[in-house]
């Protein structure tokens, strides 16, 4: 097993690509706090999961844009497992809107979900990360990052800034054998892009894009959690990793 005795805290594991992120980890070994801001359905399937390979992990609700409750998630789990050794910044909402139409409203759910949540979640983690002298952060970030998306200029600067922030921590935490990366999947099929993949024209449009001409599956992104926390992965450090079926930048 790739992550024997390790300790993972996932954001946004309550489902998607965090939910197929956590599993993927408990395969490999290792324990999972799976912290959402919503107690979903999938939730409890995932902890039944768990169970049933035999593995470790634990729902922690958390709004990662919330700096007492991010406080309060990084906490518990040291307190219960004795650190913390992976986090992924995978949590985040969408609410799209055009740039003349969206409202301040929008932007902070937007922002404070995937940016700020990834700074709390990041600061608290490295905190304890730095007296290991070892872990690893990955920031689920989007091609959307790097080339904008109409119609969510909110979650295209939440991305974009993640990728800042990415490189910024890989610099200062390097020295820390810390590695730091962000995955930027494209379009996967999970409940964030259900109303895109209905509508059959932005479908057929977004297909076109694709050269592989089909959409990702969690199962397209979670392996790349894995590799990058592995020791194997270890040396990858600061890097962004597009994993879309070849779309941005062909
Ligand atoms: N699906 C895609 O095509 C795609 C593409 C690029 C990037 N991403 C990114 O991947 C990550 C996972 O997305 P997904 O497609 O699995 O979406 P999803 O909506 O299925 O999962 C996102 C999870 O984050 C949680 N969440 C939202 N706001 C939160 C907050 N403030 N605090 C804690 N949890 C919160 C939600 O409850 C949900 O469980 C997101 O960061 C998303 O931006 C997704």
């Amino acid at each position: 097993m790739k992550l024997a005795d390790k300790v993972a805290i996932i954001t946004g594991g309550g489902r998607g690509i965090g939910q197929a992120a956590a599993m993927e980890f408990v395969r490999e070994g290792a324990a999972v706090i799976i912290s959402d801001i919503a107690e979903h359905d999938e939730v409890n399937d995932t902890l039944s999961q768990i169970e049933v390979l035999g593995g470790k992990g634990m729902f922690v609700q958390t709004d990662v844009g919330d700096e007492p409750q991010v406080i309060s998630l990084v906490n518990h789990t040291v307190e219960t497992y004795g650190k913390v050794d992976i986090l992924i910044n995978c949590a985040g909402a969408s609410d799209p809107a055009m740039l003349t139409n969206m409202t301040l409203d929008k932007w902070f759910k937007v922002i404070n979900s995937h940016l700020t949540g990834s700074f709390l979640c990041t600061r608290e983690v490295a905190r304890h990360m730095k007296g290991q002298n070892h872990g690893t952060i990955i920031f689920v970030s989007s091609i959307a990052g790097s080339e904008g998306t109409i119609g969510q200029c909110n979650y295209g600067a939440a991305k974009g800034g993640m990728l800042g922030l990415m490189k910024s921590c890989a610099k200062e935490l390097a020295r820390y054998d810390i590695n730091v990366n962000a995955v930027c999947p494209g379009v996967v099929k999970t409940t964030m892009t259900e109303t895109i993949r209905g509508d059959e024209k932005f479908r057929e449009a977004t297909l076109n894009r694709i050269l592989m001409g089909k959409f990702g599956t969690v199962e397209t992104i979670a392996p790349m959690f894995r590799y990058l926390a592995s020791d194997e992965g270890h040396y990858i450090h600061g890097q962004v990793i597009n994993i879309d079926g070849g779309m941005f930048g062909l």
